[in-house]
């Protein structure tokens, strides 16, 4: 989709100034998939192909492709690409030494789903091996293979491939089509909508009071509410995408002004580096036309391995430069002598009429077949995930 010059004058800023496009159509697509047959070729996991589209429809602006080793290097130490624009977390093309040695420079290597479908073709211009310790220390804070983030980085390949791609046939989100817009559609969404202003809220887990909470009190003061759950890879006793995709919009419908909210997948895999991913989300919604991002408490965090607000105090150093808005927030619960949600800013009562929510505890207390309180969650989310997740586990 081409971009008017209107609107991209009067709307934020991809980060790098270009909304990076890397799909090819036409005749470029036709000669591409005609060639791919002959070109060395790579299996890509979920997570990789993940990777490959949010590249290629601008989601990872200004990536054109896998991270060279300069800016591997740049971003892991420094948070910054190699030519000086913030970049929190390395988006890299893992493969094993073996798979690496059938490779020259300059190759042109088909990329390959685990279902056999041709996704892309990435032009090799470097392999470079990399610290595992020093890149889980890093990016995660951590090097304990129980962090999710870091483990996956033990699993993967000891060698990263570099260079621009081009994405030939789309990954299929077949069951959420409806709401599956790249960021140069939901821009136009936006300028069309008339929203000038535009609150990105990202998550993993269904929609809870306190996420509510969080994104009304947002949406007071800016235009419009982007709903983008991620929807690619995550740990396994989190929610599946396709339950939580049906809570958000039952809690749209029943509790959020039609005209001042969409819910548009983010078709990433999660990482769960807490701090170095909220810069990354914020980033991603920029990306997606919005001027504002919420972090909350221990975003992106898993387990113990972040503090309540590291992921806010490292994304206020970077805001600026980030060229978005962070709303940060509280802590938020509902307490029982104020009947309603609050946080410590607004709350004078002590910690016993206070009910903590978190994605967890909803997930606790599903799993152990628990109500969810109205406290915790509204009652059609929590009916849909009490029914999903029947599902799901039978
Ligand atoms: S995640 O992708 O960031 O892991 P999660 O659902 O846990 O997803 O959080 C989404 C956003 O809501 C994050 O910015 C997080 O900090 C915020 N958040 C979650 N729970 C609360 C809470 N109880 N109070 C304040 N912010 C919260």
């Amino acid at each position: 989709m081409t971009l008017s010059t209107e609107l991209l004058e009067n709307t934020i800023k991809p980060h790098g100034g270009e909304l990076v496009n890397r799909q090819a159509v036409g005749t470029q697509r036709e000669q591409l998939i005609e060639v791919a047959p002959q070109l060395a070729s790579l299996t890509l996991n979920p997570w990789s192909l993940s990777d490959l589209e949010l590249i290629a429809i601008g989601g990872f602006s200004p990536l054109t492709g896998f991270m060279g080793e300069k800016d591997y290097h740049s971003v892991v130490e420094n948070l910054h690409l190699s030519n000086g624009l913030v970049w929190s977390i390395p988006i890299t093309l893992p493969v094993t030494e073996a798979q690496a040695d059938e490779l020259t420079i300059g190759d042109k290597v088909a990329l390959y789903g685990e279902d056999n479908q041709l996704y892309g073709v990435l032009t090799l211009e470097e392999k470079f091996t990399y610290d595992k310790e020093n890149e889980a220390q890093k990016v995660y804070g951590t090097t304990e293979t129980a962090h999710p983030g870091v483990q996956k980085v033990y699993e993967k390949g000891n060698v990263y491939l570099a260079g621009p791609i081009e994405l030939v046939n789309r990954p299929k989100h077949d069951e959420f089509d409806e709401f599956h817009l790249d960021p140069s559609e939901t821009r136009q969404l936006f300028y069309d909508l008339g929203w000038k202003t535009v609150v990105g809220f990202q998550t993993r887990n269904p929609v809870h009071r306190a996420h509510e909470y969080i994104q009304k009190i947002a949406l007071e003061s800016v235009d419009g509410l982007l709903l983008n759950p991620l929807v690619g890879e995550t740990k396994s006793d989190d929610i599946p995408a396709d339950v939580r995709m049906e809570s958000y919009q039952v809690i749209l419908e029943h509790y959020y002004p039609a005209e001042r909210n969409r819910l548009v997948i983010y078709p990433a895999a999660m990482r769960y580096a807490g701090p170095r991913e909220a810069i990354l989300h914020a980033t991603v919604c920029k990306n997606y036309g919005c001027t504002h991002f919420i972090v909350g408490r221990d975003h992106a965090g898993v387990g113990d391995y972040y503090g309540t607000y590291e992921a806010q105090e490292l994304i206020s150093q970077y805001e600026t430069e980030l060229g978005i808005q962070i709303f940060k927030f509280e802590h938020a619960f509902y307490c029982t002598k104020c009947d309603n949600m609050a946080t410590a800013k607004t709350c004078p009562h002590d910690k016993t009429a206070h009910v903590h929510l978190s994605g967890t505890k909803v997930r606790e207390k599903l799993r152990n077949g628990e109500q969810l309180p109205k406290e915790f969650s509204r009652p059609e989310v929590a009916e849909v995930l009490i029914k999903g997740l029947q599902v799901t586990e039978a």
